[in-house]
């Protein structure tokens, strides 16, 4: 086990091996401030031997959907997702970016019928690293930090 930077958690999700300084994009995006009544922690810049320094967060009482998984696969690629339930990890895994991005993401575009009729937004994932992604309905790719953007 690695140091500990911050509290253990009794009961929920620690999000792990964050690229430093996404973090609060994290919580953001997964809109973890509003989960109600669990301690949020945010550990940034933390060191750790894989990455140099890291994220990390830590959210009890929340357990994530798989699409709440695929939205944190989009801004960190290899987090690390741990169930912890009283005191122990009881669940450990990769987060993966899944071959299509489907909900998630606005496409950039404000022509795309995506932003118009009332369809779910569809990318393709053209490439994984860097991240390139290809709206399903007008082709628009979309990478780096406009992906962050559009989430
Ligand atoms: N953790 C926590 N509360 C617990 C148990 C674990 O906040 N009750 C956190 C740890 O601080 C760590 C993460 O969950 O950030 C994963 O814990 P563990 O698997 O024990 O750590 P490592 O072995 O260092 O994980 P890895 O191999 O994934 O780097």
């Amino acid at each position: 086990m690695s140091e500990l930077k911050v509290t253990a958690i009794k009961e929920g999700t620690v999000i792990d091996h964050i690229p430093a300084g996404k973090g609060l994009k994290v919580i953001e995006i997964l809109r973890l401030n509003r989960v109600n009544g669990g301690v949020l922690l945010l550990a940034a810049n933390v060191s750790s031997g894989k990455l140099g320094r890291k994220d990390i967060v830590k959210v009890e009482g929340k357990f994530l959907s798989e699409e709440e998984v695929n939205k944190i696969a989009l801004i960190a690629p290899n987090a690390t997702v741990n169930i912890v339930r009283d005191y122990r990890v009881a669940e450990k895994f990769r987060v993966s970016i899944p071959d299509e991005i489907v909900g998630i993401l606005r496409c950039p575009n404000p022509n795309c019928v995506s932003n118009h009729e009332y369809v779910r937004s569809r990318f393709h994932v053209e490439g994984r690293e860097p991240l390139k992604l290809r709206c399903h309905y007008c082709e628009r790719t979309i990478e780096g930090d406009e992906i962050l953007g559009n989430l």
